[in-house]
């Protein structure tokens, strides 16, 4: 393990960081239909437990067994649908992430479990789409630094089946601590997480008062990546996650006698795109052939290091 953390810090190193290349994010979720007709219930998702789904993941095992993380966070069927297709380019959900400041895994490589989430959308029990990490500051390289220092973290799911085909996108955010740790989550990390997240996604210039937020709250700002500006509009929901610690993964760190593990809220996040750029000036693409061939011989190392 140490010689693994050795091998993210020096990736992450400030000569490294400068290179402005874009690591490939898996590719982009096939279900997705342009210009398909969906149906965008009011809400901008349907209830998962409509369809014998559940609010809180599965997560491979726990013990006891059948411990859950929480679905804490929506980016609502009725935001702009640019927002809504996993991708990078023409302003996409990885672009939108960036924006917040999240990343997708370091050097493409998945480090932890995968977890099932069942939207109650006629597909049952799927694995996260993918995992998307606090960058530091980094899109680059920063996502290598929470995989080993820990910090906010994001899987998803896309609510797309035939039985409740919203094109919701699911969040599980959570604020994790470092690899030496096991990766546990922090105390409170659960609504910590999401609520780290809405304030990034929102623009805040103050916290997200965790213990103050209730059903009905609302917080709103803007945000830019690549030349595109996102507003985003967050609602507070309760009556959908349980307000517990009971079932929860990681609830005897993360809660006490007086905190749940969950407080029982969902963030909404409703985005619009409200500018694009002018030009391809912004376009995020491979720039120069060593950064390729960098990019390339790292992808082939890295499994090999962690294999070690
Ligand atoms: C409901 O979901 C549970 C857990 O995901 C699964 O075991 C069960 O078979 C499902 N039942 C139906 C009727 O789909
Ligand atoms: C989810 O991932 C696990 C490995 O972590 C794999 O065994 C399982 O088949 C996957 N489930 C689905 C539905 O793809
Ligand atoms: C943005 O996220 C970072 C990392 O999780 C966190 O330290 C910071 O407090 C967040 N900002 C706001 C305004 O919530
Ligand atoms: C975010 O907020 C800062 C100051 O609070 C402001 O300078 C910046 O323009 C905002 N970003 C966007 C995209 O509006
Ligand atoms: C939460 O607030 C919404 C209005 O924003 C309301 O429609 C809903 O009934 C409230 N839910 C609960 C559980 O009180
Ligand atoms: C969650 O439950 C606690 C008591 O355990 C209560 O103080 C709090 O108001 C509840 N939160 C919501 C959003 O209902
Ligand atoms: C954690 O969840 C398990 C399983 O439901 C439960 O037995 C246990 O009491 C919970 N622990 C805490 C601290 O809430
Ligand atoms: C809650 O936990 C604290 C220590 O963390 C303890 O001192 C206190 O007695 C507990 N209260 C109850 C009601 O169990």
């Amino acid at each position: 393990m140490p010689t693994m953390s050795l091998f993210f810090l020096a990736l992450c190193t400030p000569a490294l960081a400068i290179l402005d290349y874009d690591i490939r994010a898996p590719a982009p979720n096939p279900l997705w239909r342009r210009g398909s007709s969906r149906n965008i219930p009011p809400a901008g998702f349907y209830d998962p437990r409509n369809g014998n789904g559940s609010w809180l993941t599965s997560v491979p095992d726990t013990f006891p067994a059948g411990l859950g993380e929480p679905l804490n966070a929506i980016i609502s069927a009725s935001s702009d649908p640019l927002v809504l297709v996993d991708q990078q380019t023409d302003g996409g959900m990885r672009n939108y992430f960036y924006a917040v400041g999240f990343g997708s895994e370091c050097l493409g490589q998945h480090d932890g479990s995968n977890q099932g989430a069942n939207l109650g959308d006629g597909n049952g029990l799927q694995n996260q789409t993918a995992v998307l990490r606090w960058d530091y500051g980094d899109p680059v390289f920063g996502t290598c630094t929470e995989t080993v220092e820990g910090g906010n973290h994001i899987r998803y799911w896309t609510q797309n089946g035939k039985e409740a085909d919203s094109g919701a996108i699911f969040l599980a955010v959570s604020y994790e601590e470092p690899v030496a740790d096991d990766h546990d989550i922090i105390f409170d990390g659960y609504n910590l997480g999401r609520d780290w997240m809405v304030g990034n996604a929102t623009n805040q210039s103050s916290l997200v008062p965790t213990t103050q937020v209730t059903n009905g709250s609302t917080f709103s700002g803007q945000i830019s990546y690549g030349g595109y500006t996102y507003q985003t509009d967050v609602t507070y929901l309760s009556g959908l996650l349980p307000n517990t610690s009971i079932g929860v993964n990681h609830n005897l760190t993360v809660s006490s006698n007086t905190t749940n593990a969950l407080d029982g809220l969902v963030a909404v996040l409703n985005i619009k795109v409200v500018s694009k750029p002018t030009s391809s000036a912004f376009a995020l693409s491979p720039t120069r052939p060593w950064h390729l061939l960098l990019s390339a011989l790292l992808s082939i190392a890295l499994p090999v290091i962690l294999s070690l």
